[in-house]
């Protein structure tokens, strides 16, 4: 462990929603903690926030009233930058401005020792520009906290081209001595979770575009059958359009615009009409007083399901046929390709092609396909389409299996891949690629995602459940749809299916 000592100084500057926060975790940690803002007053206004978060968290009974004395001891606000020249480690938390971050570090070096760790909060600045012109740009160093830095507990530790790995790996183990969870990254764009989140909002932003369903449905199958916290668009709507838009416009414009990355029109319009979200009272939903929700979208079949016939191995979706069977269903399991069959209906996993172009090819008739669930015996919802030929009959006989099972069904436009496993398939294929070009170890980056954006499982142990070659499979399909490079999969996913290998090897 080279973590600091906790008794070393530790310097915030920026007094904002971040400084505050991270001065409070350096704080509760054990350091002393001086936070400087060049705004007058600003900083002793911070420490007064802190102190009362503090006694918000004693009223809970979650920490002790003496405790919140001793914290609160240790937060000295200062006005003059010039009074941090002990400090060990400065984390700044200013504006997001290269040029001003520049000349705030090179103060820095000029002020504090030689050995002083200098890092920076940002959330897209490159951390090698930031100490590019630097005396010490060893000493320079990405410590990116989440917001709010007190709850959230990823912290990226994130590597320019010229740090030295002991100032990054004395950060890493300071932040887990802080009570966090640090990864290390490299200093590319969105680093890790900026990154890796993107197709998270792109699927259901194009979803949406192409039809698939309204915003109320695409969201509760991501929360009812993805086990995501929230859907694209409630979530969208909390961080603020103007927000989350900014950071895919300049994670798409660091790629030197890689579709994969590209931001979509639907977000733009709804930022060009100050539809910002919850903030500006209307983004995809209302937050207008005694606005409701609008309900997600249900078929409900009158027909019954009594039996159904399991024919080979289901994968991803096998975990459905114990559900199904727990809920009284006879069912009769033969050999064959993965099916699932009730009355006339053939229902499969989706496997990234349309329904209709599924039918065909393998020649099936009423084929129903069904999403992926992150847990099929937990999920309360599922996504289906079908082909243009399946009847009405054979539809009504799948959503009748569904529902007995106690699935809401929902039913989506005929797209590749659906609503789940589109998404989960793009997440893994984001984190794949950040893999493959060394921006963060397979489990760094699943611990990321888990822990900054609190996905239900990391994409890439997600991808290793579905099958490395299945998860190939459905980018494959996905990328002859569409015809887009933006489906393109990812070299490691190909090279790890080839080797039957998996992606944390
Ligand atoms: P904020 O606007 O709430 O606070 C910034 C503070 O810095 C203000 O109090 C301002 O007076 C002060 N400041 C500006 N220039 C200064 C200078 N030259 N010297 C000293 N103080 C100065 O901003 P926020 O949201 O706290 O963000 C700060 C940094 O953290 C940015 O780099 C941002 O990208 C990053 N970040 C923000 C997150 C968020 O969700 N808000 C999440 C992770 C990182």
């Amino acid at each position: 462990m080279s973590a600091l000592n906790s008794k070393a100084l530790v310097a915030v500057i920026g007094a904002g929603a971040m400084g505050a926060g991270i001065a409070q975790v350096a704080a509760q940690a054990g350091h002393p903690v001086k936070l400087y803002d060049n705004r007058p007053g600003a900083a002793a206004q911070a420490v007064a926030g802190i102190d009362r978060q503090l006694g918000r968290l004693v009223e809970k009974g979650k920490l002790q009233p003496e405790a919140r004395e001793t914290i609160s001891a240790r937060l000295q606000p200062v006005e003059a930058i010039e009074t941090l020249t002990d400090a060990r480690l400065v984390i700044e938390a200013i504006i997001e401005n290269l040029q001003v971050k520049q000349q705030l570090l090179q103060q820095l070096e000029g002020l504090c020792a030689e050995d002083c760790i200098l890092a920076s909060n940002t959330s897209s600045l490159s951390i090698t520009s930031l100490a590019a012109g630097l005396q010490r740009p060893q000493q320079v160093v990405g410590m990116h906290f989440f917001n709010p830095a007190p709850l959230m507990a990823l912290v990226e530790i994130v590597s320019g081209l010229a740090t030295a790995p002991a100032i990054a790996s004395t950060l890493y183990d300071t932040a887990k001595a802080w009570g966090k969870k640090p990864v290390h990254t490299r200093s590319t764009p969105g680093f890790i979770v900026n990154r890796v989140a993107r197709p998270f909002y792109a699927e259901s932003l194009r979803l949406l575009q192409e039809g698939a369903a309204d915003c109320a449905t695409l969201d509760a199958l991501l929360r009812d059958a993805g086990g995501f916290r929230m859907g694209a668009f409630e979530l969208t709507d909390l961080i603020g359009h103007d927000v989350n838009y900014a950071v895919t416009c300049s994670v798409f414009d660091a790629f030197y615009g890689d579709f994969r990355f590209q931001p979509s029109l639907v977000q733009k319009e709804l930022v060009d009409a100050g539809r910002l979200g919850r903030k500006s009272g209307q983004g995809f939903y209302s937050y207008a007083e005694g606005a409701e929700r609008p309900p997600a979208a249900q078929l409900r079949s009158q027909a019954s399901a009594e039996c159904c016939v399991v024919e080979g191995n289901l994968g991803a979706l096998q975990p459905l046929v114990a559900r199904l069977r727990d809920s009284g269903l006879a069912i009769t399991e033969r050999a064959g390709n993965g099916l699932l069959r009730v009355g006339d209906a053939t229902l499969a996993l989706s496997d990234g092609r349309l329904a209709s172009q599924r039918a065909r090819e393998e020649g099936l008739r009423n084929l129903v396909l069904v999403d992926l669930a992150l847990d099929y015996q937990a999920a309360t919802r599922i996504a289906i389409s079908w082909s243009a030929d399946t009847t009405a009959e054979a539809r009504e006989q799948a959503v009748a299996l569904l529902q007995h099972a106690g699935l809401q069904v929902t039913g989506i436009a005929d797209l590749p891949g659906l609503v789940v496993l589109r998404t989960v398939v793009m997440l893994a294929n984001e984190a794949a690629d950040a893999v493959l070009q060394g921006v963060g170890s397979a489990a760094d980056i699943d611990l990321a995602m888990c822990a900054g954006v609190n996905y239900p499982r990391g994409p890439l142990a997600w991808a290793e459940q579905l099958g490395v070659g299945y998860t190939l499979r459905v980018l494959e399909n996905l990328q002859a749809s569409y015809g887009e490079s933006r489906y393109r999969p990812s070299l490691l996913l190909r090279r790890s299916a080839e080797q039957g290998a998996n992606l944390h090897d």
